[in-house]
């Protein structure tokens, strides 16, 4: 389906295939691009854990995240809004980074309509009654018996790329490029690798 060798000879076709490869990320549960690594920083220290894509908006250069409102990830956010995602795509020795601010929304409309549509497997991720992260006396954590209690602390995750940077090796030669979305426009650069 994609190119063998070098994805950055054309730079517009490797960004749409990075576009492409988020929006199937959403769906395949096999892809790397389903589960990549958020990274946010607070008070200069660095954070980062894995996370699921949720939905892509390319239009919008926008990406969406689930979470809990109590979980790190959040207070450092509200402390910097600046934050990186990390894929490698194994397949194709294909490192993207995209670059951007991570926006949180939490009981509002939106929250809303996505708490409305799950399922109770997914709502009880939201219950527990210890924050994420806090140590605990036994393997056994203590949850709300009400589920419903659980849309208080689910979270969306915004996060609005500004640019993207990308990283193919290859036996042959390395290739770099960078995209960065300004206003309604992209510049398309090629970087030494
Ligand atoms: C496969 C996998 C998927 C995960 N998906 C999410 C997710 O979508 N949202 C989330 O908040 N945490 C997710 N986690 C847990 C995070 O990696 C992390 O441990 C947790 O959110 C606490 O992070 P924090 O304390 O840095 O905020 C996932 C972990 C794994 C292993």
């Amino acid at each position: 389906m994609y190119p063998n060798k070098n994805l950055l000879i054309n730079l517009a076709k490797a960004e749409n295939l990075i576009w492409d490869l988020l929006a199937q990320g959403v769906v395949n549960k096999r892809s790397e691009f389903h589960c990549p690594t958020l990274s946010t920083t607070n008070k200069n220290k660095l954070n980062s854990r894995t996370i699921i894509l949720r939905k892509v908006i390319e239009s919008q250069k926008t990406l969406f995240f689930y979470t809990d409102i109590r979980s790190k990830k959040i207070s450092d956010i509200i402390s910097n809004k600046n934050a990186l995602i990390h894929v490698y795509y194994n397949r194709y020795k294909l490192q993207v980074q995209f670059y951007g601010k991570a926006f949180i929304e939490n009981k509002n409309k939106n929250t809303k309509m996505i708490w409305e549509r799950f399922k109770d497997f997914q709502k009880i991720n939201y219950i527990s009654k210890n924050k994420p992260g806090v140590i605990i006396k036994s393997d056994e954590a203590k949850y709300y018996k009400n589920i419903e209690i659980g849309y208080n602390n689910f979270t969306l995750i915004i996060f609005k790329i500004n640019r993207i940077e990308c990283l193919q090796l290859n036996s042959v030669k390395n290739s770099r490029a960078e995209f960065i979305y300004k206003s309604n426009s992209t510049t398309r650069n090629r970087l030494a690798p």
